[in-house]
């Protein structure tokens, strides 16, 4: 196997990926994306990427086109093409030159019914589409509390793994617990490190020790150097603290 985009064989570049989720305006777009494009030459060796709602992408890439920063979508249709009213699919997504997109987001999973197996077929059909999927996997606070964050992992990465090496090579993972998302309340640093520690065996058995795995959850300038010190955390996805350009540009550059 070759080196993957997410860099199997080297050391692992830091990524810092902002989620928009459902926020933003054409006027507020343009004023944060100016923002980042000004100051993305000062963060150093991190690579950055923002994920906006579908109407935007067009204005995303019109304004981002050039610089350092890529960018992507936060969802697609597991099918091509077709009668699939209101879906979005991979080849859209490219049109508008999207080097990422978000698999699995827990805000997808609970409020959009997605199972872990269509998950894993998002990513697959991202792949196919020449994306890079972002596939996110977290446990609740009811599943942390039982202890069975392990197992929940596991069983939402076993069907993204089924798609083997080759396909897993050039993915990205983020842990997200859901009982840190949007809630102010961020793992730990030795919490997510022991959650990224065991991802990363499931991923060096596999065979693709590499692929980068992000952390995500309330995720702020503040706390992001003493999270990206830990070993198997190799950057974030950000939510809230992505729509201010300087907060997004600091948390690059922890
Ligand atoms: P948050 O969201 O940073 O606002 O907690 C993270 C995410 O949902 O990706």
């Amino acid at each position: 196997m070759g080196v993957s985009e997410s860099g199997v064989s080297g050391p692992r570049r830091r990524l810092v990926m902002g989620n928009w989720k459902m926020h933003g305006n054409l006027a507020g777009n343009a004023a944060l994306l100016a923002g980042l494009r000004a100051g993305v030459d000062s963060v150093g060796n991190c690579e950055v990427a923002v994920c906006s709602p579908f109407p935007y992408l067009a204005q995303v890439q019109s304004i981002l086109q050039g610089s350092a920063i890529s960018w992507g979508a936060q969802d697609l249709s597991v099918h091509a093409q077709g009668a699939y009213t209101g879906e979005v699919s991979g080849a859209m997504l490219g049109d508008f030159a999207c080097r990422w997109v978000l698999a699995g987001h827990s805000e997808r999973r609970a409020l959009h019914g997605e199972t872990d197996q269509l998950v894993a077929d998002k990513a697959a059909a991202a792949l196919a589409a020449g994306l890079v999927p972002v596939v996110c996997v977290g446990e609740t606070l009811d599943e942390q509390e039982a202890g069975r964050t392990d197992e929940v992992i596991a069983r939402q990465l076993a069907p993204v793994l089924a798609l083997g090496a080759q396909a897993v090579g050039q993915i990205v993972l983020a842990y997200e617990p859901v009982w840190a998302i949007g809630t102010g309340r961020t793992a730990t640093p030795d919490q997510a490190q022991e959650v990224h520690a065991g991802i990363r065996a499931l991923l060096s058995a596999l065979g693709v020790p590499g692929v980068r795995v992000l952390y995500g959850g309330s995720v702020k300038a503040a706390n992001a150097a003493s999270l990206f010190a830990m070993p198997d955390i190799d950057g974030a996805l950000v939510g809230g603290a992505s729509l201010v350009a300087e907060e997004f540009l600091r948390i690059a550059a922890a």
